[in-house]
């Protein structure tokens, strides 16, 4: 990309502040989901039997493509189908099937918790687990814990692990008590105010087994729901867990064109927004926010058990739905975690392999949609720290949606910035004028664009790099580049910058009141 964008209509004009060293956030919001839900575990991750799957059953080429997702945490099984599963149907040598009522089909249990353990650390991820708080009761939760994190003696459960052949505890950290138990699609749907005794007891009960492990539980941005949780539950939770999609095909399966789908961009910083003033109404400052299942398509999968019904849910599979619209919203979803990192601490697309998500599987290979490739540039290129910065610029037409989004952030190393730039214009180019500390850069960057053919370039089988993430060099020139329309752009400005005619602005520690010491900051001694 060479033209700086001088000349070209201004779209926004962004500060970053070198004041401060900005807010480290989890890399938990960079994290997956999984469910029994049509090909994403059976004939997706797990295919026995496969040319290309290990002798677990393990697609090795997913494997692959997820680990350069680099996901800190994956959340497993479900989703609503965790409402009716007991998971001591997917333990043991001998799995027997059991009907799902969430999702009306049969589920072999062939892949159960040792299996889901063992995918994590194939992918170098920390397994999450979500418990049956629909059908189950606190105490089939707390055995479930036994089992994966008690050592062998401690009780029946952990002896029965040992028993299935892993002497040694799993060691799960993460668990969600129960899964959108508010909605009346929920198998075993609570009122709030059972919810709050249930998650009160289920809490006290699992923390009794191992206080080591997090939890997190089913929460909304709705104060009827969250309130009395907090209240009741509030001291036992490291997380409330809330869920978005904006596109709703549950039912009719009509994506949204590009237009209307980059219009509902500013959701998932509305719902985090309502989150935080509900935390904030309870003196509990502890408790962070998990977006612990989100995409901007739902998933299609209409009501009924009939065979149509059930088959409609291939519809899922239709790679054409994934275009630069879904990528621009995934870039805008996770600059709304990273600025609010405060209080966001984990996040979960959903869901990870098929149906929605970033990777779909078939069965001669993978093809990595185009929200796979901004899931893992955010993943692996941005600096560890989010900085503060201010924009202001054009909105898109006919709403209140910022042409640009954008998010600065600072490697630990305190040498390199590394801004992520999204265009959400369909068919223009826009100048983006930018300054570090006041300064407007000029020079040529290293950089990474996505952007695609046009905005509804989707991969697939048979094109599966049309969309795909370039490395280039990028002129800035007074702070001013030009970012190509329907674009994700990854700029890296070194410390200290080239700022004018050549000139290498030398501040004391590159004009950052604070220095790097070991793994800390502490400020700078004058
Ligand atoms: O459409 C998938 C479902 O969406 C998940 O199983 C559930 O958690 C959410 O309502």
């Amino acid at each position: 990309m060479s033209s700086s964008g001088v000349g070209t209509a201004v779209g926004a004009r962004i500060d970053v502040s070198l004041a401060t060293p900005g807010t480290r956030y989890a890399r938990d919001v960079f994290g997956h989901f999984v469910e029994h839900f049509h090909r994403q575990v059976y004939g997706g991750l797990f295919e026995p039997g496969s040319d290309l799957s290990d002798e677990r059953g393990f697609r090795l080429d997913v494997i692959q493509a997820v680990r350069e997702l680099a996901p800190p945490v994956v959340r497993w099984p479900g989703g609503c189908f965790v409402s009716a599963y007991h998971w001591l149907d997917g333990v043991g040598p001998q799995r027997r099937p059991h009907y799902d009522p969430a999702w009306r089909v049969t589920d072999p249990n062939t892949f159960g918790t040792a299996e889901f353990v063992a995918w994590c650390r194939a992918v170098g991820a920390e397994p999450y687990l979500c418990t049956n708080a629909g059908t189950g009761t606190a105490e089939e939760m707390s055995a479930w814990v036994e089992y994966t994190n008690a050592p062998a003696g401690r009780g029946r459960w952990a002896d029965l692990r040992a028993e299935h052949g892993s002497p040694e505890p799993f060691d799960v950290r993460w668990w969600s008590i129960g899964n959108e138990n508010y909605g009346d699609w929920e198998i075993g749907a609570k009122t709030a105010a059972e919810w709050a005794v249930l998650v009160r007891e289920s809490a006290k009960m699992m923390l009794r087994v191992d206080e080591g492990i997090h939890l997190l539980t089913a929460a909304r941005a709705e104060l009827g729901w969250t309130l009395p949780l907090l209240t009741e539950a509030g001291r036992y939770l490291d997380m409330i867990s809330i869920h978005g999609y904006w596109d709703d095909l549950w039912q009719a399966d009509e994506p949204s064109a590009y237009g209307p789908a980059v219009s509902r961009s500013l959701g998932p910083q509305t719902e985090i927004e309502r989150t935080r003033n509900i935390l904030g109404a309870v003196d509990l400052s502890g408790v962070g926010i998990a977006f612990d299942e989100w995409n901007l398509r739902g998933w299609h999968h209409p009501d009924g058990t009939s065979a149509e019904a059930i088959a409609a849910r291939d519809r899922n599979d239709d790679n054409s739905t994934y275009t630069m619209a879904d990528a621009v919203f995934t870039a805008g979803f996770l600059n709304a975690c990273l600025r609010n990192a405060d209080v966001v601490r984990m996040a979960n697309v959903a869901p990870t392999v098929n149906t929605r998500g970033p990777l779909f599987v078939h069965p001669g290979g993978v093809v990595r949609r185009t929200t796979f490739h901004v899931l893992a540039l955010y993943a692996q290129a941005l600096g560890e720290r989010v900085l503060e910065s201010t924009a202001a610029g054009a909105d898109l037409e006919g709403g209140a949606v910022p042409v640009v989004d954008h998010l600065a952030t600072l490697h630990d190393d305190g040498r390199r910035v590394t801004v992520a730039l999204t265009n959400r214009h369909p068919t223009d180019a826009v100048a983006c004028v930018l300054t570090l500390g006041g300064h407007a850069p000029t020079g040529t960057f290293d950089a990474t664009v996505l952007d695609g053919p046009g905005p509804d370039a989707y991969n697939d089988v048979e094109h599966p790099s049309r969309v795909a993430p370039e490395r280039v060099r990028v002129e800035v020139t007074e702070g001013s580049l030009l970012l190509p329309p329907h674009s994700v752009t990854f700029v890296d400005l070194p410390l200290p910058l080239p700022y004018a005619a050549g000139e290498v602005l030398a501040p004391a520690a590159h004009d950052l009141p604070w220095r790097l010491v070991g793994r800390s900051w502490s400020r700078r001694t004058p």
